[in-house]
């Protein structure tokens, strides 16, 4: 982990149904996330004041938690979760609403209270066939519309697709070397503020297992989380492995 915030993020395909659901927010909102651990200073500040600043408390924890349902589910996720967590959209249409049909707007995950979406994952670049120009289109109106709020929230995850699924994870080495070489291309590419404020997360078989390794590396900002984020208390470990 490098000097930004770590990030877990759990990118739950398509998969679940409403009782499962309820099954994983429940478990999830029982979870003991380490990461929630306040610095003194906050606990020592007078109650009035805390009220006062209470928007202080969260980026004072150490992890930024998110979790992708598919959109079906997004309304109860958002209705049930802690607020600890936020809520990712797997997707989202390239620009405003209307004659679309099957697609979902930005202004429509705005008002379900999706802060965040996923786009370009690989799985929608190799099985429904979405190229760069696609996805190129859907990332500059989102980030038109602040869905994902630039230089603040706007990542960029790394999944060797080998490891989506297999059980085969990267070693920390090799994720690290791909990571370095991801900022130095954005920093020759884009500038020196934007690769050490873009945060670059892992995906690929990450597990209760592996990712506390993969989380000492410099360059490796936080997880995208498939499988194991199915599992909350499997999940509440990999938030943990940065404490
Ligand atoms: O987006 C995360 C994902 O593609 C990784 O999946 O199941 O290998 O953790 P998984």
């Amino acid at each position: 982990a490098g000097s930004g915030k770590f990030f877990v993020g759990g990118n739950w395909k398509c998969n679940g149904t409403k009782d499962s659901i309820s099954k994983l927010v429940s478990d999830l909102n029982s979870a003991t996330l380490e990461s929630d651990v306040v610095s003194t200073s906050v606990l020592l500040i007078p109650v009035i004041q805390l009220l006062a600043n209470i928007s202080n408390v969260l980026p004072s924890t150490i992890t930024d938690v998110v979790v992708a349902p598919p959109f079906v589910y997004i309304d109860q996720v958002k209705n049930s979760l802690t607020d600890r967590i936020e809520i990712a959209a797997q997707n989202c249409w390239t620009g405003k609403g209307g004659a679309f049909t099957g697609e979902i707007s930005v202004e429509q995950l705005k008002d379900l209270g999706c802060k965040w979406v996923v786009l370009g994952h690989s799985e929608r670049r190799h099985v429904i066939g979405e190229d760069d120009q696609f996805i190129g289109k859907k990332a500059a109106y989102a980030l038109s519309e602040m869905l994902p709020q630039v230089g603040i929230t706007s990542l960029l995850s790394y999944e060797p697709v080998w490891a989506i699924g297999t059980g085969k994870v990267a070693s920390p080495e090799q994720a690290q070397e791909v990571h370095i070489a991801a900022r130095d291309w954005l920093s020759k590419n884009v500038s020196a503020e934007v690769a050490s404020k873009t945060r670059i997360i892992y995906g690929g078989s990450v597990n209760g297992g592996n990712c506390a390794e993969l989380a000492k590396q410099e360059d490796i900002d936080g997880f995208l989380v498939g499988g194991a984020s199915l599992k909350g208390p499997e999940f509440a470990t990999i938030i943990n492995s940065v404490t």
